[in-house]
């Protein structure tokens, strides 16, 4: 895959229409449709800004949730534009439709340093089919198209994708920036390069063991995805989480990794509770977890033999978090891998989704080189496949 890509900065914007593909798929309180965070509104903005003052007129567009082709009030981007509004203290034009009459007129109106949104592409059911004659629609209202919704470029839809072939198409900076720190961790990271892999289950993450058993030096498991290695491995887990049918998997990655040299490293002990639940009583145990008992984080030999692991460390990359770190009681070791990462002295980077907001919860996102704002597309990224709302952006 080449991350070599054309960005705003090959082109002149000036006088251009620039259809400006953003991710705003922010998280909402489901009562009042309030924006709980607008960190990715937020990282839109240096983007939006620099087409602004480099005199384009910008068609800003994105999905919101999932509303499978239908128009649902409840997730209009109207909340979205006023929160830009208040951001960018500038008027920013919401258009009632996608592609219909309204956004058309207010695009061919739109003048250099104007912003405006398009309604939720998702509401256009041939959105997520990356329909041709969808994208064109969208083509025709500009004559440049940027993306920046990196959170997205893992789908190949009309906007994210479909929509390059009408156009010429550049990465905007959020793009550039979350493809070159990623691409470079991948491609030749500062050594040693340590791998933190967590979260629930094994199955979400084999492509990415897959791909970095063949790129780092150690690979650390944490999470609910640890148990299986632990059975794996000939130990008892209890009533931990375990996918049965992936024994066998994580039987041959531990094989692989020491035939490669990588350092696979499992938890030692752990923190378990009786029953999933935030006021359970955290109960330590040793390697074997007894039958009555489930895991719920890692434990304190384990915090400390993956805080040795990853000091000194070139480059980490984090995906997944230890533990259950939603509870109070089971946070621990999430956190102290996170505050070990932080203070590494290397390159580190967080996949998005439940890691970002873990971090976040650490309190030590400042000291984090790069965190993602993809869930799905950092995990992809990860795994090394193609993106293809990457792969349609023009070659440097
Ligand atoms: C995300 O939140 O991961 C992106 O916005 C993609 O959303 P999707 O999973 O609904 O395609």
């Amino acid at each position: 895959m080449n991350y070599n890509k054309k960005t705003v900065h090959d082109f002149d914007p000036h006088g251009k229409k620039v259809l400006l593909r953003c991710d705003f798929n922010v998280p909402q309180n489901k009562e009042t449709g309030e924006i709980t965070s607008d960190k990715r509104i937020v990282a839109a903005l240096p983007t939006i800004k620099y087409l602004l003052d480099n005199g384009a007129a910008v068609i800003a567009c994105s999905h919101l949730g999932k509303p499978k082709g239908e128009w649902k009030e409840k997730l209009s981007l109207r909340p979205v534009a006023k929160r830009l509004t208040e951001l960018l203290g500038m008027d920013v034009i919401m258009s009632a439709d996608i592609v219909g009459e309204d956004a058309k007129a207010k695009a061919a109106a739109l003048q250099p340093g104007q912003l405006m949104l398009l309604e939720n592409l998702r509401f256009d059911k041939r959105e997520e089919k990356n329909d041709p004659e969808f994208a064109k629609e969208l083509a025709s209202m500009a004559e440049v198209y940027v993306s920046d919704a990196f959170g997205t470029v893992h789908r190949a839809h009309a906007s994210t994708a479909g929509v390059a072939a009408y156009l010429p198409a550049y990465a905007g900076l959020l793009v550039e920036k979350e493809i070159s720190v990623m691409g470079k961790a991948l491609s030749d990271p500062a050594r040693p390069f340590v791998a933190i892999l967590g979260g629930a289950k094994v199955s979400d993450k084999i492509g990415v063991i897959n791909n970095l058993l063949e790129k780092a030096d150690t690979i650390i498991v944490g999470g609910g995805m640890a148990y299986t290695f632990k059975l794996a491995q000939g130990h008892t887990i209890g009533k931990s989480l375990l996918e049965a049918d992936r024994v066998e998997y994580a039987k041959e990655m531990m094989t692989k990794a020491e035939a490669k040299g990588v350092k696979l490293l499992l938890p030692v002990d752990h923190v378990c509770a009786a029953e999933f639940s935030a006021d359970a009583e955290p109960v330590v145990t040793g390697e074997d977890i007894p039958d009555e008992l489930m895991g719920m984080d890692i434990g304190p030999k384990t915090v400390e033999l993956y805080k040795d692991a990853v000091k000194g460390a070139g480059t980490v990359v984090w995906n997944g978090p230890m533990g259950v770190f939603e509870f109070a009681s089971f946070n621990k070791g999430t956190f102290a891998v996170a505050e070990a990462v932080a203070n590494c002295g290397g390159v580190t980077i967080i996949g998005g989704g439940d890691s970002a907001s873990a971090v976040e919860k650490s309190g030590y996102a400042d000291k984090i080189t790069h965190i993602s704002t993809g869930g799905g597309a950092s995990l992809e990224f990860l795994e090394g496949l193609e993106l293809p709302g990457v792969a349609c952006l023009l070659d440097k």
